[in-house]
């Protein structure tokens, strides 16, 4: 979507870049001329990725280990990456962990988890690298995925929808706090994108043939993960420098789909509205 060297010279560091949507998005970054870190716990899973996307764009990947919960693994990441590549312009907080349960199921322990993963996480890059970028003076850019349900919440995914809203209230608020400073804060709301992490917590296979997550989409579609990149590329590159504290919903409309109170209507035949229609305007008449 961008022209080729849109993020050229641009250092990028992608939490989860090894799997998913975060690889998807890193492998865009270094095809527009950006170096990535990804950063991740399971250090096999990350050498894999970077062997192959820096094979296939020409691009160096450093790959690092590193829980997001922990924050002095946080800050040796940070510091491995700056070592490497002698500064890191771009954040993007992306790695999450997500399942669906009924809330009373659930210790104390799976909200910790959730909520460390998706909420510690993202405050414990965003804060390692923002008062870098303060210190030297060099400005940033952060972008959060957040999801639609970080605004409207959502049952079954509670830990998820509250971490979801943290990071969704940070990003507005140091938009604007940090700004002095050069560092700009946005965020990505997708809708479906198949992903194996996402689709064997969130949609099982027993419940995939019940709810066909395509149904709930205007569109008639799930995502593609190079429409996400392109969204993200965007928003990283200095083309968005004056978008700042936004969210940007890509879901091909889904959760106004859910919100509209007559939205179901679609399912009535196209034929049945001459019946309704006379029966309606015959309220008019009483
Ligand atoms: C109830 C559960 C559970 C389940 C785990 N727990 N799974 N409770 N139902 N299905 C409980 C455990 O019993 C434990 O509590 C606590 O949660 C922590 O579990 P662990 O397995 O010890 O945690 P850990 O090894 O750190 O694994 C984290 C994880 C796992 C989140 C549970 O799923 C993971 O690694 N996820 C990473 C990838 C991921 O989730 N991707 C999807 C993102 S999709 P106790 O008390 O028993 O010790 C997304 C988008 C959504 O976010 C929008 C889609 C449209
Ligand atoms: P995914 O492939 O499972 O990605 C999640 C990533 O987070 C993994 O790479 C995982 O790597 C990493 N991670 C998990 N726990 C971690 C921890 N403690 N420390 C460091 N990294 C950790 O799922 P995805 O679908 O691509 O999701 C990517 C992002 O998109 C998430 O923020 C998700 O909420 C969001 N999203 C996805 C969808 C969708 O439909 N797919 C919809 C809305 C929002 P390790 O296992 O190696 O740690």
């Amino acid at each position: 979507m961008l022209r080729e060297d849109a993020l050229e010279g641009k250092t990028i560091l992608v939490t989860g870049g090894g799997t998913g949507l975060g690889k998807a998005m890193t492998k865009y970054f270094l095809e527009l001329g950006a170096n990535a870190i990804i950063a991740s716990r399971k250090l096999e899973v990350l050498e894999k990725t970077a062997k192959e996307l820096s094979e296939a764009t020409g691009k160096e990947v450093l790959p690092l280990a590193c829980d997001v919960r922990n924050h002095l693994d946080v800050d040796k990441t940070i510091q491995a990456g700056i070592e490497k590549f002698g500064k890191i312009d771009i954040l993007v907080n992306n790695a999450a962990g997500n399942f669906i349960s009924p809330t009373e199921r659930l210790s104390p322990k799976a909200f910790d988890t959730i909520i460390g993963i998706v909420l510690q996480g993202t405050y414990n890059f965003t804060l390692g690298l923002g008062k870098n970028w303060i210190e030297k003076k060099t400005g940033g850019t952060i972008l959060n995925i957040v999801t639609t349900y970080s605004w409207t919440g959502s049952g079954y995914v509670v830990p998820s929808a509250a971490a979801k809203a943290g990071v969704l209230a940070m990003t507005r608020s140091l938009a604007v706090e940090w700004a002095k400073y050069g560092i700009r804060s946005n965020a990505i709301a997708p809708g479906p994108f198949p992903t194996k992490g996402a689709w064997d917590r969130l949609f099982p296979e027993n419940l995939r043939k019940k709810f066909d997550v395509k149904n709930k989409v205007p569109v008639g579609r799930v995502g593609e993960h190079q429409e996400l990149a392109n969204l993200a590329a965007y928003l990283v590159s200095d083309f968005s420098a004056y978008v700042n504290g936004e969210v940007i919903t890509i879901d091909g409309g889904e959760w106004l789909k859910g919100a509209g109170e007559f939205n179901h209507l679609e399912l009535i035949p196209n034929e049945m509205w001459d019946t309704i229609e006379q029966m309606v305007r015959g309220a008019n008449k009483k």
